[in-house]
């Protein structure tokens, strides 16, 4: 593996579960790959699970591990190429990238969406240019459209508690006072497609995503009945993708927050959502520290997602 930012870059998902599982059972079983190997981590944006996770995933691996908190301490970059540089932005990226790269073997990069142009974030406009110019491997850490280390989490925590073959799915989006990007919902809807679930979205009108993350997915606007019969609820809030409203919350309609009385209408539901959450906003306080809620195996499984990631970039280095 080269370059991880889509599920399509992790192949076979069967293989890519069995090895996660293998990892997970033998953490320090590769502690030899990494040796003298740098990680560089580089957040554009806040974060604590995929920060310590991930850096937990290289130490795991032997590696060196530099992490840049770009608006804090580094030189504000400037992004866009024919820009007059005369504000507050000293340095562009377009050579700041290729002098990371010197000091570095691996690249993790988290850029969220902007909203400042859905062309540029659907273009993955950022992480792109990491790919092109680093000159080094590239993993998505989140970017801006997908978040590919939380959805193979997602996926390795749902093929350890699930009971049947082919579980049903249910994404729900939940209400949230700001406006967060589309990547987690997208990604997960990537990742349980190309898995082959019973995989149903549901969401007020206006909250459709991109047709190409909601693939084969059934879309339900019936919170209720989507949740019928479900084996797995995952939670999620995503502002709007749709124009003329993309980045926008146009609901923070409460009665779509996931509560016990929504979850007596699955199949004994188990109960995920990638953290951070906003309690009795998403999911009321009781569901979220009940007996069938996953967060936390879910969030346990970044450590495994990110180093199975690492461990096959690090292969292709040898
Ligand atoms: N789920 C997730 O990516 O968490 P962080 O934003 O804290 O990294």
């Amino acid at each position: 593996m080269r370059n991880f930012t889509n599920v399509h870059d992790i192949g076979d998902l069967r293989t890519a579960v069995a090895e996660a599982l293998e990892v997970k059972a033998n953490r320090f079983g590769y502690k030899n790959l990494g040796e003298n190997k740098t990680l560089l981590m580089l957040f554009f944006n806040s974060s604590l699970r995929t920060r310590l996770s991930t850096q937990k995933a290289a130490m795991n691996l032997g590696m060196n591990v530099m992490v840049l908190d770009v608006n804090q301490g580094a030189w504000k970059l400037e992004t866009e190429r024919g820009v007059i540089m005369d504000g507050d932005k000293p340095e562009h990226l377009l050579e700041a990238i290729p002098v990371m790269g010197c000091y570095c073997d691996v690249i993790g990069v988290r850029s969220f969406a902007r909203f400042e142009s859905k062309a540029d974030d659907y273009e993955e406009k950022i992480i792109n240019q990491f790919i092109r110019y680093s000159g080094r491997p590239v993993f998505s850490m989140e970017a801006a459209t997908r978040h590919p280390l939380q959805s193979f989490a997602d996926l390795i925590t749902i093929e350890e508690y699930k009971t049947v073959e082919r579980p049903k799915v249910v994404m729900t989006w939940a209400p949230h006072p700001k406006a967060l990007p589309q990547a987690v919902p997208n990604s997960f809807a990537e990742w349980m497609n190309a898995a082959g679930y019973d995989f149903v979205i549901t969401h007020p009108h206006g909250y459709e995503l991109a047709p190409e993350f909601v693939g084969n997915a059934k879309v339900e606007y019936d919170q209720d009945k989507a949740l019928e019969g479900a084996d797995f609820v995952y939670a999620k809030n995503w502002s709007a993708y749709m124009d003329p409203n993309y980045g926008k919350v146009i609901s923070t309609d409460r009665s779509w927050t996931v509560t016990a009385e929504k979850m007596a209408l699955t199949n004994n539901a188990y109960f995920m959502h990638c953290l951070p959450v906003r309690r009795n906003m998403i999911v009321s306080d009781d569901v979220i520290e009940g007996p069938r809620s996953l967060v936390i195996p879910e969030a346990a499984n970044r450590e495994i997602s990110a180093q199975v990631v690492l461990k096959r970039i690090l292969e292709g280095l040898q």
